[in-house]
């Protein structure tokens, strides 16, 4: 079944409030349900239809009466009173078989839900739909020590407890969470002096990984005040930390629940890196509250609207909170690495889709990250000052409605006064638009002429043009910038914009802070590019300069097995040599583009890109970088070691960002002894695993991996580095057959998603390994989608991507992935996301 934005229609009755009890037991825990319904008079739909699926109905009433509702597929109907009922109802689910972690499930004991977006029709019969709001009572019996709900705890005693939230809400925002665990409490006071009290709840035995995760929490609470005048709405704000969760994080009104990987933190077993993914989650639902529970969307095809946005806010806050250009590129590197490829294969869809059959398989990149450039490019359009004002009027205007695209647009054009009808066209077309540029110079005055185009994407053949915000800023011929970044409104397909004055011929830096998601098409020189490199005053531009070098070296050596270009080596070094510059910075630079987004490039100028050359090239490369700065690896890798007390801040970890990509350089010229020196010193996970890395990929690190696992094999979260890390490093021939023993490993489990991603992800992440010619890495992969939909089909269907970029390849490899394609489409019984997801990919 196939569901349409077209098709919108509300719900024929007002939910009025909602009473929900729970008996909790692992096998078959009871739900009782009391909700005041009122009909809507004139409803263009009266029909009173409640969603609910894998639900024993024990018993229902009307009005206190006894009813017999017909039940259907994905719910039931019943003939209702036409004036306000109360509706009563039993049902018994079945929290400990329920391996699809959606609804109510049990993860390691613990009872935890996850009702985004469809998972509340699984608790009991409801309207679940985002545009159905309400206040919720609940009352959880049962043994657990720790039972919590939304909202504000109303009253508790031996074996229940009782939570009020005032603020209405849809079914999704709901959540229940009960078990054996422990707090990490704080307070938090905000701009009009309420206090609140916050909770981070684990299990006990990560007490000491919730420090770190509160201080963002707080960090949050406080820029959402400053940044949007926003203040948090209840009481009590808790945050539960969960191992076995399909997504990154949830966030339920009042009651967060998180992927644990996503929450606990230590120095002894994160990253800097997840570190900063951490602070950037715990913002990102802590902002839901009010871009996403306070406004909601009014249906599916919406998500955008709370999603887009709240990335864009989280985005903002990691800029203020660390470096806004370090957040930028490595924005930027994420978007071309995970959405680009989206858009421009079979899975593209617009921002705001207009069709989908399982909605779980529309919490993608597109809607995310480009749902965030487009607010990006809205505020680059209207300026800062009209941005906050539009925002300030969605919040007034919105405050407790579920609302559209058409809404968020309708702020801007009220507060502008701007005409936002071909904006639109961002929310509606898919595809990444590609633009060319030529330029041209004549007394003075320097034109540059953009032309516009977007590839076919399924279901849409043809593009209009889209209005698209292009930074511009021009420099002398002796680096000196001549004009300040200006903003071009294009709007029409092909169009040219002039500046006056000139002196010289200058060079430009076009397209600055990546100003809109698009793939820029300019014929250009290695010696401009790192002028810019050298010169620019833009830092992402002067990062995009040095990465498009290292893009046309590697595209040289693997078309034409040229040598790794000298002039972009010597930039590489003066750069890496240059104290000045941020280590951050200068470790963005120093990472060379992926050998994915090599075979993209490759595919888009015609090519048929082949793996294991892009692999040698790659190698390639780093050794002959390694080898021209073999005289000061040494010193630079002291230089950038950061000492004394481990600290995740933002300048410490661009130091060690750096520091790590300089010994994986080292490694290659002294066989690994200083990573293996590194690694006995190392106090902290970011240098622990750092020298792992690098000792693994030189076929040096068989004893140290060995110690790892036995000092870590306690620690589900380091576990599963070490499980991905061990396909990371193998070879491309032996990938496949790496990740094949682990996934024999008594440690590895196809229930939690954790493990599976961090199996079959890293396989999927080895690009030329997942792609060997064998055809291995996508049999590997398919055998195990295959196995792990009849658990867990959501987890399922998001793997499936790892299949998306199949029509780049040769004719034998996508013969391989048709034929593993069609096996998982062929198998019996096999659920809808994974159907979809297959069938969307097959048909390209
Ligand atoms: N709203 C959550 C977030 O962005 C994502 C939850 C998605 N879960 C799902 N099963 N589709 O923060
Ligand atoms: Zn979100």
């Amino acid at each position: 079944e196939t569901f349409y934005l077209k098709d919108y229609t509300p719900f024929g009755f007002e939910v009025q409030s909602v009473e929900l009890t729970f008996r909790l037991a692992p096998g078959a825990t009871r739900v009782q349900s009391r909700i005041h319904f009122a009909p809507k008079p004139g409803a263009a739909n009266p029909e009173f239809f409640l969603h609910g699926e894998q639900l024993s109905l024990i018993s229902a009433a009307v009005d206190g009466a006894p009813v017999t509702p017909t039940l259907t597929e994905g719910g039931l109907t019943c003939n209702v009173p036409d004036q306000p009922f109360v509706w009563e109802a039993e049902v018994e689910i079945d929290p400990q078989g329920n391996t699809a972690l959606e609804g109510l499930y049990m993860s390691n004991g613990m009872y935890c839900t996850q009702c985004e977006a469809e998972g509340f029709r699984k608790i009991t019969y409801y309207p679940d739909r985002p545009d159905v709001m309400s206040t919720f009572k609940v009352r959880i019996e049962g043994d657990e020590p720790v039972k919590l709900s939304n909202g504000n705890p109303t009253a508790s005693g031996a074996g229940w407890a009782e939570w009020h939230d005032p603020w209405p809400k849809p079914a999704y925002l709901f959540a229940l969470v009960a078990g054996d665990l422990v707090n990490h409490p704080d307070s938090f006071t905000t701009m009009s002096g309420k206090e609140v009290e916050l909770n981070i709840w684990v299990r006990p035995g990560d007490e000491g990984k919730c420090a770190f995760g509160m201080e963002a929490l707080k960090k949050s609470m406080k820029w959402d005040e400053d940044a949007y005048g926003r203040e948090y709405d209840l009481d009590i704000f808790n945050i539960v930390a969960v191992d076995d969760f399909n997504m990154g994080a949830m966030e339920n009104k009042g009651l967060n629940i998180f992927n644990s990987s996503c929450v606990l933190a230590s120095p002894e077993t994160s990253t800097d890196a997840n570190f900063e993914r951490i602070e950037a989650i715990i913002a990102h639902e802590y902002f839901h509250n009010w871009t996403g529970n306070r406004i909601t969307c009014r249906d599916w095809f919406q998500l955008c609207l709370k999603e887009g946005l709240t990335v864009f806010r989280d985005a903002q806050f990691t800029a203020d909170m660390r470096s806004a250009p370090v957040k930028r590129i490595s924005d930027v590197i994420d978007l071309r690495a995970r959405q680009f490829p989206e858009d421009g294969g079979p899975l593209a869809h617009p921002v705001r889709p207009e069709q989908f059959q399982e909605i779980n398989n529309f919490y993608t990149a597109t809607i995310y990250e480009k749902g965030a450039e487009v607010i990006g490019m809205l505020k680059r359009l209207v300026g800062d000052e009209d941005y906050a004002k539009a925002v300030t009027l969605y919040f007034d205007r919105h405050d407790g409605q579920a609302c559209t695209i058409e809404d968020w647009l309708k702020v801007f054009e009220d507060a502008t006064g701007r005409d936002l009808s071909q904006f639109k066209r961002w929310y509606s077309q898919a595809g990444t638009p590609h633009l060319k540029v030529s330029e041209d110079y004549a007394d003075g005055t320097y034109t540059l002429t953009f032309e516009q185009s977007t590839p076919p994407t399924p279901g849409q053949p043809d593009k209009d043009p889209r209005v698209i915000p292009i930074a511009v800023g021009l420099l002398g011929p002796n680096g000196d910038e001549v004009c300040a970044t200006r903003v071009l409104e294009m709007t029409e397909a092909k169009q040219s914009f002039t500046f006056d004055g000139l002196a010289a011929k200058p060079v430009p830096s076009i397209l600055r802070e990546f100003s809109a998601p698009v793939i820029l098409e300019r014929e250009t020189s290695n010696a401009e590019r790192a002028f810019l490199l050298a010169h620019d005053t833009d830092p992402f531009n002067r990062w995009e300069a040095g990465n498009a070098l290292a893009r046309e070296a590697r595209v040289a050596m693997v078309l034409e097995g040229a040598a790794p270009d000298a002039d972009y080596l010597d930039a590489l070094q003066k750069l890496l040599r240059d104290d000045s510059q941020d280590p951050a910075f200068r470790a963005l630079v120093l990472s060379p583009p992926s050998q994915s987004d090599i075979a993209q490039t490759l595919f888009e100028r015609g090519h048929v890109p082949d793996p294991q050359k892009i692999f040698d090239a790659a190698e390639t490369f780093a050794q002959t970088l390694a080898q021209q700065l073999a005289d000061s690896l040494p010193r630079l890798y002291a230089d950038t070691t950061v000492s004394g007390a481990y600290s995740p801040d933002a300048i410490s970890s661009g130091k060690r960002d750096l520091n790590g990509r300089i010994l994986s350089l080292l490694t290659r010229l002294d066989g690994g002894q200083q990573a293996a020196r590194q690694y006995e010193d190392a106090d902290n996970m970011t240098q622990q695993y750092a020298a792992l890395t690098c000792l693994l990929k030189a076929e040096k690190g068989d004893a140290q991996s060995q110690a790892f696992f036995e000092q870590w094999k306690g620690d589900r979260l380091v576990m599963d580095k070490w499980f991905a890390l061990q396909i990371a490093s193998a070879a491309p021939e032996t990938a496949a057959s790496v990740a094949r023993d682990l996934t024999q490993h008594e440690l590895f489990t196809l229930k939690n998603p954790n493990r599976f991603r961090a199996v079959m992800g890293a396989l999927a992440g080895h690009h030329a390994g997942f792609h060997h010619a064998s055809g291995a890495g996508y049999r590997l992969l398919a055998e195990n989608l295959i196995a792990l939909d009849k658990l867990n089909p959501q987890t399922t269907a998001r793997m499936c991507a790892a299949f998306q970029t199949w029509k780049r390849y040769d004719a034998d490899r996508q013969a391989l992935i048709r034929t593993e394609l069609e096996r998982i489409a062929g198998t019996e019984g096999l659920s809808r996301d994974t159907t979809e997801m297959v069938t969307r990919i097959l048909d390209a």
